[in-house]
């Protein structure tokens, strides 16, 4: 009948030590471009991205991750490894002004080639995986270089997190951990993020790498498979409506499991709270309160920063 007992009995808490909060890190100076469908959203260069990153460094998020916007974009996705790439050079002055937070970085093609595809093209417009595979060994050394603490591949390309741990091994960092986006679905809910990241691929899509909707066994050999080529941290990409594949990775497996709140989940509350159709505070921490009862240790969320900020601090 309290909220104290209820309190009391309240099994699973949603606390900023679970969240990593995604930003997009664009080129110039001063520019903070807003997201139209992801409100609070935006992509920033690398000094207004530090100046965001000041107002929560220190409230215990559990880290940030990054994607990169580049200016220049080719057939193969070469600005995405190079040294004074977007994302290099964020990260550099990220691990300078704040050594105790948490910087990953996402390694995939797709916001770097110019056909907005994940991985390197044939003549007939379909993925090369073993190309792709080493192009993005290549990008993750060039984030741990920088000084990342954790690369994220979320590519979906076949034995790309083996190629990454050998590559990251043969260069000395051995003790770098991968967070592998291992059972990624080929969502509708990815909408907002190919606006913020400019991905949306030119031609078809990405079904022939991301999973099928339908499938839950195919997701959990995914799994496996990220995790013998030595994965650290699987994640479940998206979480609303894949709670069931959360559940089974906790169980099955003894690692960290991270779910991925995504852009389309995010601005539908964002969008029917703009409505006045629900109450957004309620709806936001519902949702992620219930992607940890899942099972999800960590959960990416567009909400981490709120939380941290003590923006959505509903108590049942
Ligand atoms: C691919 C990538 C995507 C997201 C994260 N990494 C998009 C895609 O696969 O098309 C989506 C994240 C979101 O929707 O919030 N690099």
């Amino acid at each position: 009948m309290t909220a104290g007992l209820r309190r009391l009995a309240t099994e699973t808490v949603l606390s900023p030590a679970n969240l990593i909060y995604p930003m997009f890190v664009c080129e110039g100076t001063g520019v903070r471009r807003a997201i139209a469908s992801m409100p609070g959203v935006f992509n920033l260069s690398v000094d207004e991205l530090l100046r965001d990153v000041a107002e929560f460094a220190n409230k215990g998020l559990a880290g940030i991750i990054l994607f990169g916007i580049p200016d220049t974009k080719d057939e193969t996705g070469s600005s995405g490894c190079a040294e004074s790439g977007v994302v290099q050079r964020a990260v550099r002055e990220l691990k300078r002004e704040f050594p105790e937070l948490v910087v990953m970085t996402d390694v995939c093609l797709c916001e770097y080639t110019s056909h907005g595809h994940c991985g390197i093209l044939d003549a007939g417009g379909s993925i090369l995986n073993d190309e792709t595979v080493e192009r993005l060994a290549q990008m993750a050394v060039s984030h741990a270089e920088a000084g990342a603490d954790v690369v994220a591949p979320s590519d979906m390309m076949d034995m790309r997190v083996g190629a990454i741990r050998s590559a990251l091994d043969m260069e000395g960092f051995v003790n770098l951990p991968i967070m592998s986006y291992a059972v990624k679905y080929a969502s509708a809910f990815y909408g907002p993020f190919r606006d913020a990241a400019q991905s949306t691929p030119s031609h078809g899509d990405r079904k022939s790498h991301q999973l099928n909707p339908a499938n839950w066994r195919e997701g959990l050999r995914e799994a496996e498979a990220d995790l013998a080529e030595g994965a650290d941290i699987l994640m479940v990409k998206p979480a609303s409506h894949y709670l069931d594949m959360v559940r089974l990775l906790r169980d099955e497996f003894d690692v960290p499991i991270a779910a991925y709140q995504v852009s389309g989940e995010y601005s539908m509350i964002k969008a029917a709270a703009a409505q006045g159709w629900i109450d957004e505070e309620r709806a936001a921490w519902e949702s992620l309160v219930s992607m940890r009862r899942a099972g999800a240790d960590l959960v990416l969320t567009y909400y981490a920063r709120d939380v941290a900020l003590g923006r959505i601090k509903y108590r049942f």
